[in-house]
């Protein structure tokens, strides 16, 4: 029996027009003698619309025709038949932080990648720094709070934080990414500022001291047994790696492999996966990480549904370690199925 992927694609996020363009490029590479593959558009309101079954290749036009398809299903539809896999292309917040994966689990479904914990620990920048410490992995020091501790005694927040952490310092809302809401502050009215602008996006926030550092990456892929792929390196044209250099410019370099001693690289890859088991993934990650001029290695952040366009980093470090992008997801899909099978031998009864 054939297998049915759904793709879920868009969705209510900063990242929908991403994911849009990652859901033109999985439905052209993925295989047709394989797979059915469902298509479902998941518009800026959160409504679920299932068009026509992919056939052949899909172009703007045709995209949009999924995108139009008036058809507004209910999430819990998709327990139609047997042999089905989810694969959630979503980043962010209502897609990449565990709410999607919640859903299927309730459903039963297999779907790719990582589950509720890991989504929504690597989504909250806060909750996955405590368990990165727990694990013992190096990280820059950091502040975490929430709107109503800056509400009651700025002071004391901005006290807290110029204790703990020098300047130059980043303020990040503590659950978004694609460096929205991120800002880099030299000076306690630049941090002041900072932390108004990100609580506009969330109401934990978190300040980081700010390293000079190269800025490296590495994928994993896996359940049990995670493996990584080469690493690569960032080399961001403006000051740092905001929204418009990941988005918008598109002139970022991207370096890969990049140019690191066989240590460093085999630091790195025991850190990410000492990272990618601390936080319970599964299919796959992006671990992300700084490397300062003492050659210190500190892990920046995990991305549990990392950029997976052909031209974005994740598909084009595993293409130079000799895993094409067609066989990625394939990979990802077996992956899927793998993990559902595991969670079948748990009993949830006893007597
Ligand atoms: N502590 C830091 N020191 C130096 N640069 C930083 C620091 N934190 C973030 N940056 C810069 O900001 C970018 C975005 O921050 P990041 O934490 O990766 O957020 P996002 O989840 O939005 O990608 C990084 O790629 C880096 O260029
Ligand atoms: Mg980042």
């Amino acid at each position: 029996m054939r297998t049915k992927i759904h793709l879920l694609f868009g969705g209510k996020s900063a990242e929908h027009n991403v994911s849009l363009q990652t859901a033109k490029a999985v439905m052209n590479a993925v295989d047709q003698s394989k797979y059915d593959v469902q298509p479902i558009y998941i518009d800026g309101k959160g409504l679920w619309h299932k068009g026509a079954l992919l056939e052949g290749k899909v172009d703007d036009a045709k995209l949009l025709e999924y995108k139009q398809a008036d058809e507004s299903v209910s999430p819990l539809t998709l327990t139609e038949t047997e042999n089905e896999v989810v694969f959630p292309l979503l980043h962010g917040p209502n897609g990449e932080d565990g709410t999607v994966q919640g859903l299927l689990e309730l459903l039963n479904l297999p779907y790719v990648g990582n589950g509720v914990l890991a989504s929504s620990a690597g989504m909250d920048k806060i909750a996955m720094k405590a368990i990165f410490a727990q694990a013992g992995l190096a990280q820059v020091h950091y502040v975490g709070f929430i709107r109503k501790e800056w509400e009651d005694n700025k002071e004391n927040v901005v006290k807290n934080i110029e204790q703990t952490l020098n300047y130059p310092v980043f303020v990040k809302p503590a659950n978004l990414g694609s460096s929205v809401g991120i800002n880099k502050a030299t000076n306690r009215e630049k941090l002041i500022e900072a932390i108004t602008e990100a609580l506009q996006f969330d109401r934990r926030i978190i300040v980081e001291e700010g390293v000079t550092a190269r800025e490296i990456e590495i994928g994993v892929i896996g359940n049990e047994e995670p493996e990584c792929s080469v690493v690569g390196e960032i080399v961001p044209k403006t000051e740092f790696y905001d929204y418009q250099s990941k988005y918008e410019d598109g002139d970022t370099a991207l370096i890969i492999p990049a140019d690191v001693s066989d240590d460093i690289y085999n630091s790195v890859r025991e850190m990410a996966v000492k990272a990618y088991k601390a936080l319970d993934c599964s299919g796959l990650a992006r671990m992300d990480f700084f490397l300062t001029e003492n050659n210190e290695i500190l892990i920046n952040e995990v991305n549990t549904m990392p950029g997976f366009t052909p031209v974005s980093m994740f598909p084009l470090l595993w293409e130079n370690s000799g895993l094409d992008y067609p066989s990625l997801i394939n990979k990802l899909v077996e992956l899927a199925i793998e993990r559902h099978e595991e969670k079948t031998k748990i009993r949830y009864t006893f007597d």
